[in-house]
């Protein structure tokens, strides 16, 4: 696919920015809601981070998925639309960013991850990317017992995807071993 450029990003970005226009997530403090889209733009910057040292990869391929990976899973996006407006490879890769919400719970991560592996390395950076961001620091609302589950699952996607990108890899365990500093005493 080729290289990013502003453009590229500036066509996910806007497309992003309506398919999660009104959603938001818990804050680091009591009662604050955070815009999605605010989520998307950190993954973004992590991925672009990540490709300065990288020159091999598919930085377009890369930035797109990172724009739009939470529009099949958390808006009315089908992988057909993003296929129409962004290609096959995106559409692709986003699917398998995607959990398959039929599946049980406990399944729906080990599947997500066997499907990101069978995609080219630039979609289990997004995935790494993704946990990265997820970890800068818990919602308000979380106990103990979810801070420590999240940080094993995080420990779980660094074992399956940390040979796509040694950089995001060493990031996402410096935050794995940092995310106990926000357990609740
Ligand atoms: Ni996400």
């Amino acid at each position: 696919m080729g290289r990013w450029n502003p453009d590229i990003y500036e066509k996910a970005w806007v497309f992003a920015s309506r398919q999660h226009n009104g959603q938001s997530y818990g804050g680091r403090v009591a009662g604050e809601r955070v815009e999605y889209i605010n989520h998307i733009g950190s993954v973004a910057m992590e991925i672009i981070w990540a490709l300065q040292d990288n020159e091999l990869a598919d930085s377009a391929l890369a930035v797109q998925c990172a724009l739009l990976h939470d529009t099949i899973e958390d808006t009315g996006a089908s992988h057909a639309l993003i296929q129409a407006e962004f290609g096959q490879a995106v559409a692709d890769g986003v699917l398998a960013l995607s959990k398959n919400t039929s599946l049980d719970k406990v399944q729906q991560m080990p599947d997500s991850l066997a499907r990101i592996r069978q995609q080219p390395a630039e979609i289990a950076m997004v995935k790494m990317a993704d946990r990265i961001t997820n970890l800068y620091h818990p919602p308000h609302y979380w106990d103990n017992q979810k801070i420590l589950s999240y940080r094993d699952e995080a420990l779980v996607i660094h074992a399956a995807l940390h040979e796509a990108n040694a950089a995001l890899a060493q990031r996402l365990m410096q935050k794995i071993e940092a995310y106990p500093q926000f357990l609740r005493s």
